[in-house]
């Protein structure tokens, strides 16, 4: 992968922070967006801007045209067998949030959550992954099993195991942690899942924009990512959800799209996908994360997910595994940067979380990356909308950074250099 290229399409590296070029590292709050999917966006409002599914003119033809496109292109991204099988949500939030409602109030016998049935879950989950449950918990009496993490970083897998029973209805788990960066072995997840007749749903927001996806393998019948972490605009996301259990759910948000008849009596759902995208949905987003072509004068409108496949995935998951690998090396050579998360880089991805201790005291994570910040380097500290995990670690917060397909290792060096250069001369 060719990165001082590609680093070429990402206008907003170009940013002088502290009168240095800034160093990104914050990649897992969000991404940088490439020339290509801004044109899109900027293309789209200039070109083919109409309201979609209803206008009968050539702009709305057109609109309709390209986003759907985009959700057929988005389901082959992941390996979807059925285009309908994709959703367009907002983010992964919401796209747990319409599960756990939808799942909660009133899905058909077979689907429905009753008081007492179980939902397992991680601790190492993101807030999005866990209040949703808990709110179904709170108004539907059912029950929450929660997973340990074991000393390496990884899923306490025979915890999980033990955890499984005859009420068990649900395993939700993050494909990758948003802090520890563990790769979590959904597969084998799944398998346990389906082993006691209980669905599985995976938080693919930290794993979806870092290595290949394949819904059919993973074994999931819930998969839910956001464009906004994937070099696409904030706002558009993604559900994919098996079509026997989605034709079965109820709607999330009532209104607009989602209807196939009104009467003054009552309403009738629409088909997928539609039926969970209500109202106006995020047009231009859908078509900048999935691409589309007009067929009529062949104008490619290029998608985020049309950029990560020329570059290829295993590709974009190698250069990850180097920056990693080189980060973990470089802290490990610091003595007072304490590593959370396994050690090595194959079983993880880019995300590096840590805490520094100087002269035995914890130091404040934020005042390491407002350091670091003053060095032009952006990295996040704090819980990381995952304070179970923070609790579970016996720590307030740490220090992330986290890479992706524009960092180079010589950042990861400028880093690693400028964190030694802070504990030595700036915390004293
Ligand atoms: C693992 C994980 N799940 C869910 C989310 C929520 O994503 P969003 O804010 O796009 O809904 C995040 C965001 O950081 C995440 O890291």
């Amino acid at each position: 992968m060719d990165v001082q290229r590609i680093r070429q399409d990402f206008p907003i590296l170009q940013r002088q922070i502290g009168g240095r070029p800034v160093i990104y590292f914050d990649s897992a709050a969000t991404t940088h967006k490439p020339r290509q999917v801004l044109d899109t966006i900027q293309t789209f409002y200039t070109t083919y801007n109409a309201n979609i599914h209803r206008s009968p003119h050539t702009l709305g033809q057109e609109a309709t045209d390209l986003y759907e496109q985009a959700h057929r292109n988005v389901a082959r991204f992941v390996g979807a067998e059925d285009w309908r099988e994709v959703v367009f949500v907002r983010n992964s939030t919401e796209g747990i949030n319409l599960v756990a409602y939808s799942l909660l109030h009133g899905a058909g016998d077979r689907l429905r959550l009753a008081p007492g049935d179980e939902v397992v879950l991680s601790v190492m989950e993101h807030h999005s992954d866990l209040v949703p449950w808990q709110m179904a918990r709170d108004r539907g009496g059912i029950v929450l099993k929660y997973v340990g993490v074991r000393e390496d970083g990884t899923l306490d897998l025979s915890q999980l195991q033990a955890s499984l029973g005859e009420r068990t209805r649900l395993v939700c788990c993050a494909h990758v942690s948003n802090v520890l960066g563990t790769i979590n072995p959904v597969r084998e997840i799944g398998r346990l899942a389906h082993e006691v007749g209980a669905l599985f749903l995976v938080d693919g927001a930290q794993s979806v924009p870092h290595m290949p996806t394949d819904v059919e393998e993973m074994g999931c019948d819930f998969l839910v990512f956001s464009g906004h972490k994937m070099l696409a605009p904030m706002g558009i996301g993604v559900l994919y959800g098996r079509r026997e259990l989605l034709e079965e759910m109820p709607p999330f948000l009532y209104g607009g799209d989602m209807i196939a008849d009104v009467t003054l009596e009552g309403a009738t759902w629409n088909e997928l996908p539609w039926k969970f995208e209500a109202g106006t949905p995020n047009v231009c987003g859908a078509i900048a994360l999935g691409g589309a072509i007009d067929r009529k004068s062949g104008r490619r409108l290029e998608g985020a997910v049309d950029y990560l496949q020329r570059l290829g995935m295993e590709a974009v998951r190698a250069h990850e595994i180097e920056l990693t690998a080189r980060a973990l090396a470089g802290l490990q050579a610091i003595p007072e940067a304490r590593l959370y998360g396994p050690l090595e880089a194959e079983r993880r991805c880019g995300v590096v979380a840590f805490v520094v201790e100087k002269d035995g005291e914890l130091v404040d994570a934020h005042l390491v990356a407002q350091l670091l910040d003053d060095e032009g380097i952006a990295v996040r500290a704090g819980g990381h909308c995952a304070y179970p995990l923070a609790q579970h670690l016996g720590v307030p917060g740490t220090v992330r950074a986290s890479f992706y397909l524009y960092n180079t290792t010589d950042e990861v060096d400028r880093f690693v250099t400028a964190l030694r250069r802070i504990i030595d001369d700036r915390l004293l």
